[in-house]
């Protein structure tokens, strides 16, 4: 066999195993054998590329991996899984902007005059929506480490702006088509990453984990623009793979946030806090709380218990404790069950990964749909730190922004038991009326605090 034939064969195999990677990561139980099969994948895509013809500056490339390897195993190690949106949105800007990277360089080692149109074309997508990606996902990034404000940022005229620096790349795109003007090229990148900037900007609040998944999806076409670019097949397959289900899973989250995407990217959603008494919420009104005792004797002669997980459980790092207090209802004969909504927390399966790490069976965790018919015979609905996803708003009132979104039917439950620190709203920023529901209890405090307050009330019946 020729090193050419190899090569593609190699090639080949590792497309096929980005495609089975996909398909591991779709369930719980074999999603560790995808994220493997991925980087088994990805491992011989890189090796061939050393067997590739006319490859030069080793020595370069061999320190480019060390430094890469040495700043991404221990960020990836150390993150807190709370932190996983922004460290996703640094790592998508950083493959955005180097796609833009190989892109551009073939345009500049190319002798003038000498790339084909559509050659050119390649080199504009890839650099386009490289720099879009990347100064996109530094923005998001910043948002979501509160190095800025994670609220939408708006200005009179902002879309008509932002359209007119899209037209602004369009028209030089062309221009650098059509003629061998290649200077042109560096002003189209200045505007993408305008552009990146100017596009993310008024978006805010809850909508930021959307848009990492939207320029998610950039990254991928970018660097499927990039293969063509080199004639890599490989970067081709797992760009496209990328750009696929980085806009499958954006409009997912959509649908389960309840909006167009239009909607979330357009409409500044988030970029004022509407609850009464701004970000400390409603304060004026009066609501039950109550001991970890009182909960604990709610628990233990109850006889269906539904947990509703949400960011807090994810911030106060519960899932252990939570897990303990499950064990300890099962034991006394109460039936307990976790209910997880689709958007619950700041990422996709947040709960069901937070959960997992404390070996919750997953025969247990009940995905909306199935959870919310329980909710009737549920004698107590344990909602900790989950706000947004339980705001019955949703439904009863049209002019709440969330109206339309599916949320847990907490409120069918004969007694609701909320655990958070304050009054605060979530993350839309927004009432939620449950909270002074006659049937609700409150108890306030850190998420693990009081779990472990209860837990150990439990224990002492
Ligand atoms: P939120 O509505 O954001 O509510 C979280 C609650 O946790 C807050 O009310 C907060 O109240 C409480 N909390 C924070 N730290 C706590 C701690 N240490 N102990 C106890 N409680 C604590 O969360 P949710 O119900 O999970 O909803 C998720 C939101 O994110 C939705 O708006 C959703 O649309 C949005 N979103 C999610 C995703 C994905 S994919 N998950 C994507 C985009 C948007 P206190 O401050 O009073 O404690």
């Amino acid at each position: 066999m020729s090193l050419g034939t190899g090569i593609r064969l190699a090639d080949l195999i590792a497309a096929i195993c980005f495609i089975l990677a996909l398909r591991g990561l779709t369930g719980p139980k074999t999603a560790r054998y995808g994220n493997l099969l991925g980087a088994g994948g990805m491992a011989l895509a890189v090796s061939i590329t050393f067997a590739t013809n006319g490859l030069h500056h080793f020595l370069l490339i061999a320190i480019a991996m060390l430094v890469g390897t040495a700043i991404a195993v221990p960020a990836a190690r150390l993150v807190k899984m709370t932190a996983m949106p922004q460290m996703v949105a640094a790592f998508n800007g950083v493959g955005g902007g180097a796609a833009a990277l190989i892109a551009l360089s073939k345009f500049v080692t190319a002798p003038t005059g000498k790339l084909a149109v559509y050659q050119v074309v390649e080199v504009l997508l890839g650099v386009v929506i490289g720099c879009v990606s990347f100064s996109g996902s530094c923005i998001a990034f910043a948002k979501l480490q509160e190095l800025m404000t994670g609220r939408a940022i708006t200005y009179p005229g902002q879309q008509v702006w932002n359209a007119i620096v899209g037209a602004g790349i369009l028209g030089l795109a062309i221009t650098l088509c059509l003629s061998s003007t290649s200077w042109l090229i560096v002003i189209v990148l200045a505007l993408a990453l305008i552009f990146g900037v100017a596009f993310v900007l008024p978006i805010g609040g809850a909508d930021v984990p959307v848009l990492i998944s939207l320029l998610n999806s950039f990254t991928g076409l970018a660097v499927a623009a990039s293969g063509f670019v080199l004639h890599s097949v490989v970067l081709v397959v797992a760009g496209t793979l990328v750009g696929a289900s980085g806009t499958l899973l954006t409009q997912k989250m959509s649908q389960a946030m309840g909006r167009s995407l239009p909607n979330i990217l357009f409409s500044a959603f988030g970029s004022v806090i509407t609850a009464t008494g701004g970000a400390e919420g409603d304060t004026t009104r009066s609501v039950r709380s109550a001991s970890a005792e009182d909960v604990a004797i709610l628990l233990a002669y109850a006889n269906k218990v539904i947990i509703v997980p949400g960011y807090g459980l994810a911030v106060a790092q519960a899932q252990h404790t939570i897990r303990e207090l499950a064990d300890l209802l099962e034991s006394r004969g109460v039936e307990v069950i976790y209910a997880i909504h689709p958007v619950a927390g700041r990422m996709p399966g947040h709960m069901n990964v937070l959960l997992a790490e404390a070996n919750v069976p997953y025969e247990q965790l009940k995905e909306m749909d199935e959870a919310n018919p329980e909710f009737q015979s549920a004698d107590v609905a344990l909602v900790v730190g989950a706000n947004d996803v339980v705001n019955p708003a949703a439904k009863n009132n049209p002019d709440s922004p969330i109206y339309g979104m599916p949320i847990l039917a907490v409120d069918e439950a004969r007694n609701i038991v909320f655990m958070k620190r304050s009054m605060r709203p979530g993350f839309a920023g927004i009432d939620n009326e449950l909270l002074f529901d006659p049937k609700t209890t409150m108890l306030f405090g850190d998420a693990k605090d009081s779990l472990t307050k209860v837990v150990a009330a439990v224990k002492a019946l």
